[in-house]
């Protein structure tokens, strides 16, 4: 049975502590770190930029999946590799050419993604299948944590598995992700869980075991649907 991959949301953690949050993230059984990334232009929020990926980088050695929310992104796409992402998510929505975006990624040596809003098909996927490494599939509208799940996307979700055949491609879920609804999207065909809230709520770098208890609860509940 394959494993789920857990990345929590560092946007649901206290900002003034990022050191001290990716160590107990990571120590709490975290395997990536998703990295929310807003314009205030794409999506009605402002995060965070390079600048500041760059300065979590040293903290911690797993993945840093970075999820750009940005319109232009092309732009942008070689400082958010040199900060050290691993995998670099743009949004199909985002701009006019997916296509050469996720080229230029791949050619930054970069894992490359597409993420699609709730309300976007996943035709949108059926000419550049072979440039991804991961489908990120949103579960929410972008743009805020603690958000509810939106169930539609279970049937989208379980349409892009059968689309990517025996391609080696990620599917990710993002968004109202919890012990109750990371079944459903197991079940559906998705191996990675963005996980934000349910994570982070209650716990604290000093209380990391409550990070640990929520982590291992969504695993468990996750792995025990996944196809
Ligand atoms: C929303 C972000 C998510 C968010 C998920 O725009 O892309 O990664 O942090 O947070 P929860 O898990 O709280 O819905
Ligand atoms: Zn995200």
């Amino acid at each position: 049975m394959t494993s789920t991959l857990i990345a929590p949301s560092m946007l649901a953690c206290d900002f003034s502590r990022l050191r001290d949050e990716i160590k107990a993230v990571e120590g709490a059984g975290a395997d990536w770190i998703h990295l929310d990334v807003m314009d205030g232009h794409f999506v009605p929020n402002i995060t965070f930029g390079p600048n500041v990926i760059a300065a979590m980088r040293p903290h911690t050695d797993k993945v840093f999946d970075t999820h750009l929310m940005i319109a232009p992104c092309d732009p942008y796409l070689e400082a958010f590799a040199k900060a050290g992402s691993d995998v670099i998510t743009v949004h199909a929505e985002a701009g006019p050419h997916l296509d050469r975006s996720l080229q230029a990624i791949r050619a930054l040596g970069k894992k490359a993604a597409v993420s699609l809003n709730p309300g976007t098909p996943e035709s949108v996927l059926e000419y550049v299948l072979d440039r991804l490494d991961l489908i990120l599939v949103m579960s929410v509208n972008p743009g805020f944590g603690g958000q509810k799940f939106i169930p539609a996307v279970i049937d989208k979700v379980a349409r892009i598995r059968d689309m990517i055949g025996d391609r080696p491609i990620d599917i990710e879920v993002d968004g109202g992700v919890t012990a109750e609804t990371a079944p459903l999207v197991t079940a559906a065909g998705a191996n990675v869980l963005v996980v934000g809230s349910a994570v982070f709520k209650g716990g604290s770098p000093e209380n990391a075991q409550v990070y640990e208890r929520h982590i291992k609860t969504i695993r468990a509940t996750a792995d025990a649907a996944h196809v």
